[in-house]
């Protein structure tokens, strides 16, 4: 059984007053688009994956350059006349799919579970409808089901009489139309209605008419089939699926300290006994090993965190790749390519870019360390900065194991200190230091005696 998947993503989205196509929008970092192909990819059976296909009409061209890595078939709708003609568009790729299923790139939390429920109902024969009991039905079409239970129409809202209106069971949109059907009941729309479109929903009838069974399946939660018009909208469904993330990461044994302040934005792991405060934002591919935590206020992006390592509060890093039991901040930056083996410290207003810290070895204060290699048990003092970039080109500093650096020392790359090496307090540091060598480099001090300062001018 081929099942295709038709994402609708053509609609303008006026209510979100963006110059952004709406369904680019995010949630958890990731476009609505994204959202669902990644549901409808995740819906299909490894053995026989039918063709995705995605309709786009507003904005288009940017839907595309940002999903191109996608690998799905790309249908233009130019005039959006209805859901029944967007459908159409897709009908030339449609061919040989035994079922069809429809899904709209504005409803981001679908869970593939419920797409694949949908289509096993469907099974290629019958008409197979997700439905919902809204508490407030408006603006939904309505499940107009016969005294035996049989669904018999969706009515739009629009064209409704007002005994249909009392109707709670909504059509959510999506649906699974047997392959054998599709093209003869999309050819058949019309547009006479209220609203003067091509309504997809209108094939329910025509599926009575020619007795195919029609049936229904219900999602698990409600959030699932929630579309976003406004940006409040959006918002909520935001929070709604952070806090289902939050609960998931609690059941499989994380502390959370406050769920509603926390956020979770990419393709997120985490160990056993990892402690998240609050306002803390995983972004991207994060790793996180067992008993790692993670202090108030820090942003950790595309970064691996392995056991028993401590972020303090603050503290931001960015590709990064921290060891079993670091301790990192409180405000520190990890910039790219940054590498601390176990046990390395890092401490406060210390940025570190590109650059290897030693296992044992510490950068605890006011420091700025790019493209270096610092070996074992080093320690850097306070203020350090390696100077490496010319104003052209970045040059490496290698601080060899045991080396000491004095408090306000600059170390001018490319530059060698040797193992166990002292660089004096205040140095500026331009010529290698050899293993156990001491550099000293700054002005002497002169004492003058009796100096009398300048006093203040009174006129
Ligand atoms: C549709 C359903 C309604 C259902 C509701 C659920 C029809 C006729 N009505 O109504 O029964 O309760 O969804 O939200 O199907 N789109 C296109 N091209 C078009 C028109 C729409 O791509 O020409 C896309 C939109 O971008 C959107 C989706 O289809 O993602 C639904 O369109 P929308 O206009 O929101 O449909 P509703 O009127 O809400
Ligand atoms: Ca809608």
């Amino acid at each position: 059984m081929r099942t295709d998947i038709v994402i609708l993503a053509a609609g303008q989205g006026s209510r979100m007053k963006s110059k952004l196509p709406k369904i680019l929008h995010r949630i958890a970092g990731k476009s609505m688009l994204e959202h669902v192909i990644s549901a409808a990819c995740n819906s299909q059976s490894q053995y026989e994956k039918g063709k995705i296909h995605v309709v786009v009409g507003h904005g288009a061209d940017k839907v595309r350059d940002q999903l191109s890595h996608h690998d799905v078939n790309w249908v233009q709708q130019n005039e959006q006349l209805g859901t029944g003609h967007a459908v159409k568009q897709a009908l030339p790729g449609l061919t040989g799919a035994d079922a069809v299923l429809v899904v709209y790139g504005d409803v981001p939390l679908i869970n593939p579970s419920t797409l694949t429920l949908l289509t096993e109902a469907c099974h290629g024969e019958h008409l197979a409808l997700l439905t919902a009991n809204m508490p407030d039905p408006s603006g939904y079409g309505r499940i107009v089901r016969d005294n035996m239970g049989h669904i018999q129409a969706i009515v739009e809202q629009k064209d409704a009489t007002p005994e249909q209106l009392a109707i709670h069971e909504v059509n959510t949109g999506i649906m699974a139309i047997p392959g054998s059907c599709i093209k003869d009941w999309l050819n058949s729309l019309s547009n006479e209605n209220a609203q003067q479109e091509y309504y997809l929903t209108d094939t329910v009838a025509m599926a009575v008419a020619e007795g195919i069974t029609v049936v229904h399946a219900q999602p698990a939660k409600l959030t699932e089939v929630q579309g976003v018009n406004s940006r409040l909208q959006l918002s909520e469904l935001e929070r709604q699926y952070q806090a289902q993330q939050a609960e998931a990461f609690m059941t499989a044994g994380t502390t959370i300290l406050d769920p509603q302040r926390i956020d979770f934005r990419g393709n997120i792991q985490i160990g056993q006994d990892v402690v998240l405060d609050v306002n803390v934002v995983l972004e991207g591919d994060v790793v996180l090993g067992d008993n790692v935590t993670i202090e108030p206020g820090c942003i950790i992006r595309n970064s691996r965190i392995a056991s028993g390592a401590v972020i303090k509060a603050h503290s931001i890093l960015e590709e990064a790749v921290v060891s079993s039991d670091c301790e990192v901040g409180p405000f520190a930056r990890l910039r790219p390519g940054t590498e601390l083996a176990n046990n390395a410290r890092v401490g406060n207003f210390v940025e570190i870019k590109k650059s290897q810290i030693g296992q044992g070895s510490k950068v605890n204060h006011l420091t700025y360390i790019g493209d270096a290699e610092v070996g074992t048990g080093v320690n850097i003092g306070a203020g350090t900065v390696t100077c490496n970039y010319d104003g052209a080109n970045k040059h490496k500093t290698i601080v060899s194991d045991g080396a000491f650096i004095g408090t306000n020392s600059s170390l001018v790359a490319p530059v060698t200190i040797g193992k166990g090496a002292t660089a004096a307090a205040g140095s500026v540091i331009t010529r290698d230091l050899a293993d156990e060598e001491l550099g000293v480099a700054r002005g002497r001090q002169r004492n003058i005696s009796g100096w009398k300062r300048p006093v203040k001018k009174t006129n």
